[in-house]
């Protein structure tokens, strides 16, 4: 008799054990997450003596990222706090049954009007490195005015190589256009052409070094947000693993990899060549600001244990180094929205020094110019 009870209840304790670890694997099953978002009117420090008026989405550039976890249902309810219309439209996702929250102009919503606010509502039906933007007139709105961020969705069933990621880096490159960068409601013609580039909002030297040590698996997410790039790390070669989102069928292994224009491509980049890289877009015209050299989308990768040398042109970086300019330590928090105060704007009304110097350009023959 008591032998079949304890085997009863063992099978039982197993199979309790058994769900419950289930249960317990990351995204094994779905959430109801809620999110506030609002759009304001900043002006961001893009690179030295540039500066573009933005609608960033919580008053930064790139606007918060979004961590979620396949099948999530997620509220995101959006605040327009600038003065002219925007919507979001979450690129990537499939919109299953929800198409009214696509997010794109007198097709799938009236656009969200000055002070007016919208509630999207969808599932993360999509896994993968996905991104949003807004959808109104978007040759200036995501062109030239910093409204795109990144969405992230894990996978219910991650890749073998995935797994070994020790570190996840998100690299997003846009363009800007300093004819337009000072008014809004301009920019976006087909003839304009852009004379500055950035990755995550800021033109080398403005961005940031990424730390890493020898062994570190590095998840490189690029991001072609609103300038197209053709991605290169010295030193290493990088196996692609997916492309918008989709693991491929073959993941290649290459030294150049091409990112058209709001296509996401994820590589795997394993670090076992300590030193000093330049990584950079390797469209030439995108590596300088407004023409001087280095600039634009250039960032370098620094191993831990090489030694700064005093012509190191990053050899004073450590007093205002972000370890999180990559969102590699946002990665590892758990899901949500979060902000950076890194790529944050200052508000438009803070520009006394801009204020004085149309001042002085008022004629007066007694004041010397300089
Ligand atoms: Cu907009
Ligand atoms: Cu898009
Ligand atoms: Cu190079």
């Amino acid at each position: 008799m008591k032998v079949p009870a304890i085997c009863t209840r063992a099978l039982l304790d197993l199979a309790v054990a058994v769900i419950g670890s289930l249960l317990l694997v990351p995204g094994s099953h779905a959430e109801f997450r809620q999110f506030e978002m609002t759009i304001e009117e900043v002006e961001l420090e893009v690179a030295p003596n540039f500066r573009a008026k933005v609608w960033g989405f919580n008053g930064q550039v790139p606007g918060p990222l979004l961590h979620v976890a396949e099948g999530d249902d997620l509220e995101i309810t959006v605040h327009n706090l600038t003065s002219l219309n925007h919507t979001i439209h979450w690129h990537g996702t499939y919109q299953t049954n929800s198409w009214r929250n696509d997010g794109v102009p007198n097709i799938t919503q009236k656009a969200i009007e000055p002070g007016e606010t919208f509630v999207y509502r969808f599932i993360a039906d999509k896994p993968g490195s996905l991104w949003y933007h807004c959808h109104v007139n978007v040759a200036e709105h995501l062109g030239v005015r910093g409204m795109w961020g990144p969405m992230i969705v894990d996978p219910k069933d991650p890749s073998e190589i995935e797994k070994e990621v020790t570190k996840d880096v998100i690299m997003m490159f846009s363009g800007w256009d300093s004819d337009v960068a000072k008014e809004y409601g301009k920019g976006g013609h087909p003839r304009d052409i852009p004379d500055y580039y950035s990755i995550n909002g800021k033109a080398f030297p403005l961005n940031q070094p990424l730390r890493v040590k020898e062994g570190d698996v590095l998840r490189i997410r690029l991001f072609s947000a609103s300038s197209e790039t053709a991605y290169h790390l010295h030193g290493h070669d990088v196996l692609v693993t997916h492309k918008d989102g989709l693991p491929l069928d073959s993941p290649y292994w290459a030294d150049v990899v091409d990112v058209p224009m709001g296509a996401r491509v994820d590589v795997i980049a394993r670090m076992n060549n300590p030193g000093r890289w330049i990584n950079h877009d390797h469209i030439e015209q995108h590596t300088s600001n407004s023409g001087k050299m280095p600039g634009g989308a250039v960032m370098i990768v620094e191993y831990e244990g090489i030694e700064n040398d005093d012509w190191y042109v990053w050899k004073d970086k450590d007093a205002s180094y972000d370890p999180d300019f990559y969102l590699t330590e946002t990665m590892k928090k758990p899901y949500g929205m979060y902000d950076h105060a890194g790529y944050k704007g200052q508000p438009i009304e803070q520009k006394p020094g801009n204020k004085k110097k149309k001042k002085k350009k008022i004629p007066q023959p007694e004041t010397p110019a300089e």
